[in-house]
């Protein structure tokens, strides 16, 4: 089949909901054979007889695995070599909220839990990802879906944060030590999308709050997250490696919001001029006109 990733076998972790059963369809569409990985056995039965009426039956297995374990995590890989022949793209997606609560309150089973699904789960995808695709010595693409929950404080709770963090720093340790096997390694960091996880059955409420947060005026969908995806499992992406790909809607572009609040900013929509700082010349401003 022709297409994007014509030829092209993936494995989707976490593919039978939201932004991995998003991403599973636009793979079958651009020609790859894919393998959905998940725990949920029922939601993987479904997706693919969907995907069957479809169309797409002979290019699509459900494999049960736990991300977190290592020998499922082995089985799901050996899978896609025996239905297909090969893999070129592992993305490693499967996610939960995992602990939260005030630090003080959070067990030790409940934040080994989160780290075993989001790191560990990360780490057994690359790790035998990684040998098959040695092996087969035509490179491959592996993609981590990671958080911009990654990138600073009071985004997510706190263990789910400090995991997906690890996850960026794990993919560019993996894009170092795999590049020469040309082997690329890439992070996506999601920023507010409206998948089951997210909206927990209140997909209007949930929405409506990133409709507010998020720059572009809107929540993300599990559709955006597959086209970065796509790009990433790509050769169109093939000079990418080691990158933590933000699609948020501008989300982390805001920051703290300090400008309007800080003294001497709050009329900043109000005049315009220069700030010529302490240099000893005047700063000029003008107010604008309605
Ligand atoms: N939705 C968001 O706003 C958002 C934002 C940033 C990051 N993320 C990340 O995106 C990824 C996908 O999440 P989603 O929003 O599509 O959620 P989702 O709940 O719709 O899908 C996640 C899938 O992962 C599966 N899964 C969970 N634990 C597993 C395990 N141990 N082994 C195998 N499969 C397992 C679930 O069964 C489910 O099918 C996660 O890593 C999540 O942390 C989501």
């Amino acid at each position: 089949m022709a297409g994007r990733l014509a030829d092209k076998v993936a494995i989707v972790t976490g593919g039978a909901s939201g932004m991995g059963r998003s991403g599973v369809i636009r793979f079958l569409e651009e020609g790859a054979r894919v393998v959905v990985g998940d725990l949920n056995e029922e939601n993987g039965n479904t997706f693919i007889e969907e995907l069957n009426s479809k169309g797409f039956g002979n290019s699509a297995r459900f494999v049960r695995a736990d991300v977190s374990d290592e020998g499922d995590t082995r089985a799901m890989v050996q899978s896609a070599i025996e239905n297909f022949g090969r893999l070129d793209v592992m993305w490693n997606n499967a996610g939960i909220g995992g602990a939260f609560g005030p630090i003080t309150d959070v067990s030790v089973e409940d934040w080994d839990f989160t780290f075993a699904v989001l790191v560990r789960g990360v780490f057994l995808g690359t790790k035998h990802a990684a040998k098959a695709m040695i092996s087969q010595g035509t490179g491959g693409s592996i993609i981590n879906t990671a958080s911009v929950a990654a990138l600073g404080g009071g985004l997510a709770p706190h263990a789910y944060s400090g995991a997906k963090a690890a996850v960026v720093n794990f993919t560019m340790t993996s894009a170092v030590e795999l590049g020469p096997n040309k082997i690329r390694a890439n992070a996506i960091l999601p920023g507010g999308i409206l998948t089951p996880l997210m909206h927990q059955g209140k997909p209007e409420e949930a929405g409506k709050v990133f409709e507010e947060i998020q720059p572009i005026g809107r929540v993300g969908v599990g559709e955006d997250i597959a086209e970065a995806a796509l790009f990433l499992a790509s050769d169109e992406s093939s000079f990418i490696s080691g990158e933590s790909l933000k699609v948020d809607g501008g989300l982390m572009a805001v920051g703290a919001k300090l400008w309007g609040r800080l003294a001497g900013s709050e009329k900043a929509h109000e005049v315009a001029g220069v700030n010529r700082g302490t240099t000893g010349v005047r700063s000029e401003w003008r107010k604008l006109e309605d």
